[in-house]
C-alpha cells in the first residue's frame, strides 16, 4: 500500500458530492494503492446531513477508505491537504448563466483560498468546480497568496471535454476512444470553445470524419449549452457526469498523459496563447511521467478557432473585472 492523500471536498452533502464520494472512497480517483483521509466539509446546517453521508461511506466498507470526518471548521478539515474538490457553491437553476452566479459565489472561493493557504499541505492541489468555476479559481488563488504556487490551481473543464467527445463520436459514428485530442478552451461557459480543428476521429482529423459546418455551429452550440440542457430535463444541475469529470480530471494530473491525447483542464495562465497572464482559462495539457502537467506547446488554431479563443478569454477578463473589488488585497487580509 501507498501513501494516504488528504482530500477535502467542499459541499459535501451535495448532490455532485454524493456522486463522487463513492467514488474516491472505492479508489476510482487515487488508484487501488493509494488510502485516503477524507474530510467533508459543508456549512454548519448541513453537518448533520454530513454525518449520515458519513454512515453511508462506512457502511461501504471501502477497504481504500483510511479515514472520514465532516466539519464546518475549515481548520479541522483542511488541515494538511493534498488535495482539494471544491464544489461548494450555490447551483445556478434554468435559465440562469453560471457568470449569474459570480457575486454570490464568489466569497466563498475567496474563503476556501485563504483557508487553502493558512491550513493546507505543503503540494496541497486544488480543483474548482462551484460555478463559475474559472473565475472562481482565480479569487481563490489570488486570496490564497503567493504561499502557493500558480500550477497548483485547477478549474473544472473536462466535463466539457466529455460532453464534446461524446458528441463528436457519436455524429461521426466512432467509438468514444477513438476521438482525441479534443481540448476545449477558454471559460466554463457558453462561450467555452471545443477546439474541433485540431481533434482527431479514428486517426483523421475531425472535419474529415465530420462535415465542417456542423462542428462549426451545431456541434459547439450543443457543448456550450449542454449543463443548460440537463438542467432544462432535469430541473436540477449536473451531478454524476460532473463527479465523473472531477475523477477524470484528477487522474488526467496523476497519470501520464498518452502521446496521441490531451486532457483540458483550466490553468492560471503564464500568457501563452494570448490569454492575459493570471486569468485562469482552459487549455489543452500533458502531464509527463512526474505527475506534474504542462499546456501543450505549438497547437495551431486558425482564424476560426483563434476568434473563438479570443472570445471566451474576452468573457474571463470581464468576469474578473466583475469581481475586482473582491480580489483587490485579499491576499493581505
Ligand atoms: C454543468 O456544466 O453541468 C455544470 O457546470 C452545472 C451548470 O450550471 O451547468
Amino acid at each position: 500500500m501507498g501513501k494516504t492523500v488528504k482530500v477535502v471536498v467542499t459541499g459535501a452533502t451535495g448532490q455532485v458530492a454524493y456522486a463522487l464520494l463513492p467514488r474516491i472512497a472505492s479508489g476510482g480517483m487515487f488508484g487501488p494503492d493509494t488510502e485516503v483521509d477524507l474530510r467533508l466539509w459543508d456549512i454548519p446546517p448541513m453537518i448533520d446531513k454530513a454525518k449520515g453521508v458519513i454512515m453511508e461511506l462506512e457502511d461501504g466498507a471501502y477497504p481504500l477508505l483510511a479515514r472520514v470526518t465532516a466539519s464546518a471548521d475549515r481548520a479541522e478539515t483542511h488541515g494538511d491537504i493534498d488535495w482539494a474538490l471544491l464544489v461548494g457553491s450555490v447551483p445556478r437553476g434554468p435559465g440562469m448563466e453560471r457568470g449569474d452566479l459570480i457575486r454570490k459565489n464568489g466569497p466563498i472561493f475567496l474563503e476556501e483560498g485563504r483557508a487553502i493557504a493558512r491550513h493546507g499541505g505543503r503540494d496541497v492541489r486544488v480543483v474548482v468546480v462551484g460555478n463559475p468555476c474559472n473565475t472562481n479559481c482565480l479569487i481563490a488563488r489570488e486570496a490564497a497568496g503567493p504561499s502557493i504556487p500558480d500550477d497548483r490551481w485547477t478549474a473544472l473543464t473536462r466535463l466539457d471535454q466529455n460532453r464534446a467527445r461524446a458528441l463528436l463520436a457519436a455524429k461521426a459514428g466512432a467509438r468514444m476512444r477513438d476521438v482525441k485530442r479534443l481540448a476545449i478552451w477558454g471559460n466554463h461557459s457558453a462561450t467555452l470553445y471545443p477546439d474541433f480543428t485540431n481533434a482527431v476521429v479514428g486517426g483523421r482529423k475531425a472535419a474529415a470524419a465530420v462535415d465542417r459546418a456542423w462542428l462549426e455551429t451545431e456541434f459547439i452550440a450543443l457543448v456550450q449549452q449542454r449543463g443548460a440542457a440537463v438542467i432544462a430535463a432535469r430541473g436540477v444541475s449536473s451531478a454524476f457526469s460532473a463527479a465523473q469529470a472531477v475523477v477524470d480530471h484528477v487522474r488526467s494530473l496523476l497519470t501520464p498523459t498518452p502521446a496521441d491525447d490531451w486532457a483540458s483542464v483550466a490553468v492560471v495562465s503564464d500568457g501563452g496563447y494570448g490569454v492575459p497572464k493570471g486569468l485562469v482559462s482552459s487549455f489543452p495539457v500533458r502531464v509527463a511521467g512526474d505527475g506534474w502537467w504542462e499546456v501543450v506547446q505549438g497547437v495551431e488554431l486558425d482564424a476560426f478557432a483563434r476568434g473563438k479563443v479570443d472570445a471566451t478569454v474576452a468573457e474571463l477578463v470581464r468576469e474578473r473585472e466583475m469581481v475586482q473589488d473582491l480580489i483587490a488585497g485579499a491576499a493581505a487580509r
